[in-house]
C-alpha cells in the first residue's frame, strides 16, 4: 500500500481574489474541485491513503472530504501557523502507517499532469533512491525548481526560482511531485517552517544522499496563475489532460441547473457552474463560469473566470480576464488582459463602446 501527502496549505496569492473565500485547491475545474483530479489520479495509481496537508483555509477541505467518497481514504493534517513545504511533510508524517524504508508520495496540490505515478514509485524502489524526483522539461523554467541531473539520473543541484542568467543550466524542472523513503521524512525538522526546495533537497545533496530525478514529459501544468487556471480547465474539459474525474470530454461542460439560451454559445474547453445563468446571444469560449454565475445578453467571454454568483451585463467584452465572487460588471463594459475585479465590486454601466464597432 502507497501513501501520499497532498500539499494544499498555500494561500494561492496569484490566484486572487478566487482564492479569497476557496483555497486553489478547491476552486472548482472542470465540475469538480481541482484536488479531485489529482486525488482518483493517485487513487488509480495505487495509493491507498492520502494526507491533505492544509493550512490556509484547512475548513474548506475537512467539511469536503465529510460528503464525499473517491474511493480512497483522505485524512487531513492541518498545520497551526504556516510550516511551508517541507515542514508540511514533516507535519503530515503522524498520519502516515508506513514503514522506515517505505516510498511516500509527495504531491503539490496545484499540478495537473500525466505523470506515470506508479512507474516513478517503481523506479524509486528499483534503484534503493532516498528521494526521486518528478522532472519534466519546460520553455521557461525561472518561475519553478531548476534540477540539472547526470546521464544516471543523479541529481546535480536543486536551484529554486533562479534569479541570474547563469543559474539556468537546465531546461528540467520540478514537476511537483517526489517519492521519500520515509525515514528521510522523519530527518526533517518538526515544528518550524522548512521550505523543501530550498532547504531539504539542498541539504540532501550535500549530505550526499541518493536523489534521484524521473524525466517525464507527459501533459503537465501548474495552475497556480488565472492564465494557466483557465488552461488546465479547459485542457480537462477537451479532454487534453488525462483525469478520472472527467468522464465525457467534449467542446464545454454544463453542470446541474445551469440555464444556456438557444441563442447562446459555449465552446473551447469552458466550463458551467452550477445553476449559472447564459443569457441570448452571449458567447463564452474557453472560460470557467463558477456556480450561479450569470453572463448578461450578447456578453463575449473568453479565456476569463468567472466567480461565484458574478453578475456580466450585457453586451459586456470580458478577454483574459478575472471575475471574484459576486462582483457585478454592468453593460457594455470591456475588460482585457489579467484584469482583476474584487468579490463584490460593481462597476457601473458604461454606453461608451470601445470595441472595433464602436
Ligand atoms: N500545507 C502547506 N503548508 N502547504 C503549502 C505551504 C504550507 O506552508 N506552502 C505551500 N504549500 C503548498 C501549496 O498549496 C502548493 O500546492 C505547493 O505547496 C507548492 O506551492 P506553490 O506556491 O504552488 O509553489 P510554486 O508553484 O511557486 O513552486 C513549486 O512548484 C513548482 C512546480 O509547480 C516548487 O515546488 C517548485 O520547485 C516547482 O517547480
Ligand atoms: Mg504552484
Amino acid at each position: 500500500m502507497t501513501e501520499a501527502v497532498l500539499l494544499v496549505g498555500g494561500q494561492g496569492t496569484r490566484l486572487r481574489p478566487l482564492t479569497v473565500n476557496t483555497p486553489k485547491p478547491m476552486l472548482p475545474v472542470a465540475g469538480v474541485p481541482f484536488t479531485v483530479h489529482q486525488i482518483t489520479r493517485a487513487r488509480d495509481a495505487g495509493v491507498r491513503k492520502i494526507v491533505l496537508a492544509t493550512s490556509y483555509r484547512a475548513e474548506v477541505f475537512a467539511e469536503f472530504i465529510e460528503d464525499v467518497d473517491l474511493g480512497i481514504e483522505i485524512v487531513i493534517a492541518t498545520e497551526d501557523e504556516p510550516l511551508g513545504t517541507g515542514g508540511a511533510i514533516r507535519h503530515a508524517l503522524a498520519h502516515l502507517e508506513s514503514g522506515p524504508d517505505d516510498p511516500v508520495l509527495i504531491f503539490n496540490g496545484d499540478v495537473l499532469s500525466g505523470l506515470d505515478i506508479s512507474g516513478l514509485v517503481a523506479s524509486h524502489v528499483e534503484t534503493g533512491s532516498d528521494v526521486t524526483l518528478y522532472l519534466t522539461p519546460v520553455e521557461d523554467p525561472r518561475a519553478y525548481g531548476l534540477v540539472p541531473i547526470d546521464g544516471d539520473g543523479r541529481v546535480q543541484a536543486f536551484l529554486e526560482k533562479p534569479s541570474t542568467p547563469e543559474e539556468i543550466v537546465t531546461d528540467l524542472i520540478n514537476a511537483g511531485c517526489y517519492v521519500f523513503k520515509r525515514s528521510v521524512i522523519e530527518q526533517i525538522p518538526s515544528g518550524r517552517v522548512v521550505s523543501v526546495e530550498r532547504e531539504t533537497f539542498p541539504a540532501l545533496l550535500t549530505s550526499g544522499a541518493q536523489v534521484r530525478g524521473v524525466v517525464d514529459s507527459s501533459y503537465w501544468l501548474d495552475l497556480g496563475t488565472p492564465l494557466a487556471f483557465v488552461q488546465g480547465s479547459r485542457d480537462l474539459v477537451l479532454g487534453h489532460a488525462p483525469s478520472p474525474a472527467v468522464l465525457a470530454p467534449g467542446a464545454a461542460l454544463v453542470l446541474d441547473g445551469a440555464q444556456i439560451a438557444e441563442s447562446a454559445r459555449i465552446d473551447g474547453g469552458s466550463s458551467i457552474g452550477r445553476n449559472a445563468v447564459i443569457a441570448p446571444d452571449a458567447h463564452v469560449s474557453g472560460s470557467v463560469v463558477f456556480d450561479h454565475a450569470v453572463i448578461g445578453a450578447g456578453a463575449r467571454v473568453a479565456g476569463s473566470i468567472v466567480g461565484a454568483g458574478a453578475r456580466i451585463g450585457e453586451g459586456c467584452e470580458l478577454h483574459g480576464v478575472v471575475v471574484g465572487d459576486g462582483a457585478s460588471i454592468g453593460a457594455r463594459n470591456e475588460l482585457r488582459d489579467g484584469a482583476r475585479v474584487w468579490p463584490g465590486i460593481e462597476l457601473s454601466a458604461t454606453s461608451i463602446r470601445y470595441s472595433s464597432d464602436a
